[in-house]
Formats: structure tokens, C-alpha cells, sequence
């Protein structure tokens, strides 16, 4: 496990390059290259990432999407394996929360190992429908 020293939680992307954000998306079995991934969070309503330094590399994000007004989805949260275990996806998501709970509903789907994690941040389990095409997962 790797501690980070120089933790910083940023709404900004500036500063991020593509090499920032090489090997995200661990999680997923065709990973978008960082040039799909820089659009995903320029394309997200809102973005926090976790950052080793305010130059460093994005070690964990979590994105939404949102009307800004009746509800907001989380679709992305992450943290870079070797830093996780340390509360940073907590904090993510604390954070995300707290910069919706305006708004009426706030959405996520996740595996149902994951729902104690969420649980503790104030979500509850529901049930959900969904389409997804493989074959367009790497987002190219
Ligand atoms: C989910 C994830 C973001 C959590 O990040 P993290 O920084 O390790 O989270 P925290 O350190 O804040 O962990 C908080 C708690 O959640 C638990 N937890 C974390 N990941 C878990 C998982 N995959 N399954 C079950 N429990 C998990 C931890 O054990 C910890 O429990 P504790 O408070 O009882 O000790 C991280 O495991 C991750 O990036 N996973 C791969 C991507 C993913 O699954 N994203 C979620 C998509 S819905």
C-alpha cells in the first residue's frame, strides 16, 4: 500500500495530463484510454479527484452527472489500487454528496458488495434497470 503525503482533492482539471491518468479504470475489462478518460470527466457535470500533489498523479475520482435540479447519477468513482484501504473513496463520495444533497435524488448503481460502503455515506439499496453495450466499454 502506498500513503500519500501530499493528498489533494481538487474539482479542477487543469494541470491533468494523459500520463496522470494512465491505468484508471483498473476495474473495468476494456479500460478507456487516457484520452477517452480526460473527455469522460470534461464531460461529466461535476469531477473531484484525489491527486498525489496539486501537479500529481490522479490517484481516485468520482464524477456526476446531473439537471442540476430534480437529480444527479454517479456513474464513475475510483481509487488507483495501491491506495486504497485509506478512506479516499469515502472522502470522494463525502465530498460528491455534499456538493449534490440540494437536489432531490442522487443515483448510483454498484455491485452488491459495495453497498455497506455506500450505506455508510447516507445511500440506500434499490433496484435498477439498465442497458449496457461491451462493446463500446473502451469508449474509442
Ligand atoms: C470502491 C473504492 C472506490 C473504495 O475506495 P477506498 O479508498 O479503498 O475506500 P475506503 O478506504 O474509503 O474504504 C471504506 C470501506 O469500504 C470497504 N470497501 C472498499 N472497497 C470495497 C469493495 N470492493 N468491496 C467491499 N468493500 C469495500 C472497505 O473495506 C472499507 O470498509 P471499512 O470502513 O469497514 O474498513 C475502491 O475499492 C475501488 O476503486 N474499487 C474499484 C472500482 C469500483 O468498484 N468502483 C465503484 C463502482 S460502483
Amino acid at each position: 500500500m502506498l500513503t500519500v503525503t501530499n493528498l489533494v482533492y481538487t474539482d479542477s482539471l487543469h494541470d491533468v495530463s494523459l500520463d496522470h491518468l494512465t491505468g484508471l479504470f483498473a476495474h473495468w475489462g476494456s479500460p478507456p484510454a487516457p484520452e477517452a478518460i480526460l473527455r469522460i470527466f470534461q464531460g461529466s457535470g461535476r469531477v473531484i479527484l484525489a491527486r498525489d500533489g496539486q501537479k500529481g498523479p490522479v490517484i481516485g475520482y468520482i464524477t456526476a452527472i446531473t439537471d442540476g435540479v430534480s437529480t444527479a447519477y454517479i456513474p464513475h468513482l475510483e481509487v488507483r489500487a495501491e491506495w486504497q484501504g485509506q478512506g479516499i473513496g469515502s472522502e470522494l463520495v463525502r465530498q460528491m454528496v455534499e456538493q449534490l444533497n440540494h437536489i432531490y435524488a442522487i443515483d448510483l448503481m454498484c455491485d452488491p458488495e459495495l453497498q455497506p460502503f455506500y450505506a455508510k455515506q447516507g445511500f440506500r439499496a434499490w433496484t435498477g434497470m439498465l442497458i449496457r453495450n461491451y462493446d463500446r466499454q473502451s469508449c474509442a
